[in-house]
């Protein structure tokens, strides 16, 4: 009888959700704040993009089939993908959105979202994929200026004509996905790619020059927490050394800002830039990485130019552990939600994922992830066809499944996820009257000593008091009492040295206990029971290896 109330009112609710989606459709995916956290909301609740970047060129119809077998064996459910501004107008005025409705169809078709990207007047500091019959007018849609006067490889800001073009050439795009895409088939848009200039600081032309001997702007003092002085300071008197990178980023975010703003009056989607970094431990002078993107020394002027832009993305090529996770602190930030739109997806920075997730990251996105990836195969690397996609899909196979949980958990505050540190063979997260211990390399009874190669992580999410849903490769996780919050504040705890974790807490052992470790796998959202881990398996802390595992762990002290 039971049972049955309780499928009635199951079915009662499904049939009124279905109906509820009919009479509304999808609402369009925004994003959400709360308590300071972030979340990508996508029908109605959190979603993490677990997500590949394709190559540069393959988005076409010739390619595409080299691109879906690497995204299906990703287990990724969203690609990134270009829309080139070349194809999109091949003639002034006249869209062609063949390319666009083509991504659509088969992105339907193989299930997966997508994250279009806008390739505009910027490609890397460039102004490589603007139209041909732009490029063949130099004089109209010009380019920066250098010191030495002479137009260098990168569109100026201040070309009025180009930012006109962009501004229509986007909406245009905007409108075509308003009309095409009821189904919030594409989650967000990223408008522009790796904006800014390489090879000289700004532009240097007579119009630019005079805006730089101007005051500076009301709004990029408050934003950089600047005073104007003299009332004749000019960006040079204000910023000194960092004034040329500053007076850079204000222009071109100001122009990628009413790009974004045309395209989303039309069709508000979340919008993104994504930035070429520069070294975040040891940043460089000016001129050692691209200037004017949103790097981060200029993300402030960035968020006060451009409000259309929802997010400002980190582009994370990085191998070392410790600039990885500053990039990720940098661009994690009260007014901006985290998301890697680039990145590596080598085996030792696929373990970065988990630490992004840690920072409730609403996507990831590994580049270069299809089979027309030929050119980077190193002259005497084996052909694995697989290899270069593995570790990513590592990481998506496990999470895949509990995406909506991992992303909902995270959203709550109740998700800490970790990747290994070289050098650490634990990491402690605390949760409440719980620590979580996350160790790497340890077997049996033997202690803790790192993994061979840095690829352990783990994420912990607590479902109750006493209660824990644990997943991840590559590590050991156990619990720990950890007092009350009040016994924290005194001070008198010692953590115990011997094989149970314990505590010393006011004077009195408090030794953990596993109630109920249950192995379990994710279908529809929803944790499925397989069963109780005991014994071998658990009497040493809980084990994760090369497979994905996910646990459900209720814990007590004695
Ligand atoms: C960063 C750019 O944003 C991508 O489009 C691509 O060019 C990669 N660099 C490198 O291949």
């Amino acid at each position: 009888m039971k049972t049955f109330i309780i499928a009635a009112i199951l079915m009662a609710l499904s049939t009124g959700l279905a109906s509820q989606a009919q009479v509304k459709g999808h609402p369009v995916p925004s994003l959400v704040k709360n308590d300071g956290r972030y979340a990508l909301f996508v029908d109605g609740a959190p979603y993490l993009m677990l997500s590949a970047q394709s190559n540069n060129s393959s988005d076409w119809p010739a390619t595409l089939p080299k691109v879906w077998p690497a995204i299906e064996y990703l287990h990724a459910n969203t690609l990134e993908t270009p829309i080139y501004w070349e194809q999109f107008e091949p003639k002034p005025g006249q869209f062609d959105y063949s390319e666009v409705d083509t991504i659509l169809a088969q992105a339907r078709a193989h299930d997966v979202h997508l994250v279009l990207l806008w390739f505009g007047t910027w490609k890397n500091g460039s102004q490589h994929y603007m139209p041909e019959w732009m490029k063949l007018d130099p004089q109209r849609y010009f380019h920066v200026t250098s010191k030495e006067g002479e137009f260098v490889d990168s569109p100026s800001p201040f070309a009025t004509a180009s930012l006109e073009g962009d501004k229509r050439a986007f909406t245009a795009f905007m409108q075509h996905l308003k009309d095409a895409d009821p189904e919030r088939t594409v989650l967000m848009v990223q408008v522009e790619n790796e904006t800014g200039t390489w090879g000289t600081l700004r532009d240097y032309s007579p119009a630019a020059e005079k805006l730089f001997e101007a005051p500076v702007p009301a709004e990029v003092l408050k934003a950089m927490n600047k005073t104007q002085g003299t009332p004749s300071a000019n960006w040079q008197d204000v910023f000194g050394p960092e004034a040329d990178v500053c007076f850079h980023a204000w222009a071109v975010a100001k122009y990628v800002g009413q790009v974004a703003a045309a395209g989303k009056a039309v069709y508000p989607l979340p919008l993104y830039v994504n930035a070429a970094l520069r070294d975040p431990l040891k940043p460089g002078a000016p001129g050692t990485y691209e200037s004017g993107g949103p790097t981060d020394n200029v993300l402030s002027i960035w968020k006060a130019e451009a409000p259309a832009v929802d997010i400002l993305a980190p582009d994370i090529y990085l191998s070392n552990t410790a600039a990885y996770l500053k990039v990720l602190d940098l661009y994690h930030r009260p007014d901006n939600a985290l998301f890697v739109p680039e990145t590596s997806g080598a085996v030792h920075e696929a373990r970065f994922f988990f630490s992004a997730l840690g920072l409730q990251a609403i996507g990831y996105s590994p580049f270069g992830l299809d089979y027309t990836r030929v050119h980077f195969v190193q002259p005497g690397e084996p052909i694995a066809q697989n290899a270069f996609l593995e570790p990513t899909a590592q990481n998506y196979r496990l999470i895949g499944p509990m995406m909506r949980d991992v992303a909902r958990l995270d959203f709550e505050g109740k998700l800490q996820a970790v990747a290994e540190v070289e050098g650490q063979t634990a990491q402690t997260l605390h949760f409440g009257d719980w620590d979580a211990v996350i160790s790497y390399g340890a077997s049996g009874r033997g202690p803790a000593k790192e993994n061979p190669e840095p690829i352990g992580r783990a994420l912990v999410a607590q479902l109750q008091d006493n209660q824990f849903l644990v997943a991840g490769y590559f590590c050991r996780v156990d619990f720990r009492p950890a007092g009350t919050e009040q016994q924290r504040k005194s001070g008198n705890i010692v953590v115990g040295t011997g094989q149970t974790p314990s505590a010393l807490i006011d004077g009195k052992w408090q030794h953990r206990q596993f109630l109920r470790v249950e192995e379990g796998s994710y279908e529809n959202d929803t944790f499925k029971f397989m069963r109780i881990l005991n014994g071998d398996q658990t009497d040493w802390g809980l084990n994760f290896g090369s497979e994905p595992e996910v646990l459900r762990v209720s814990v007590a002290t004695y």
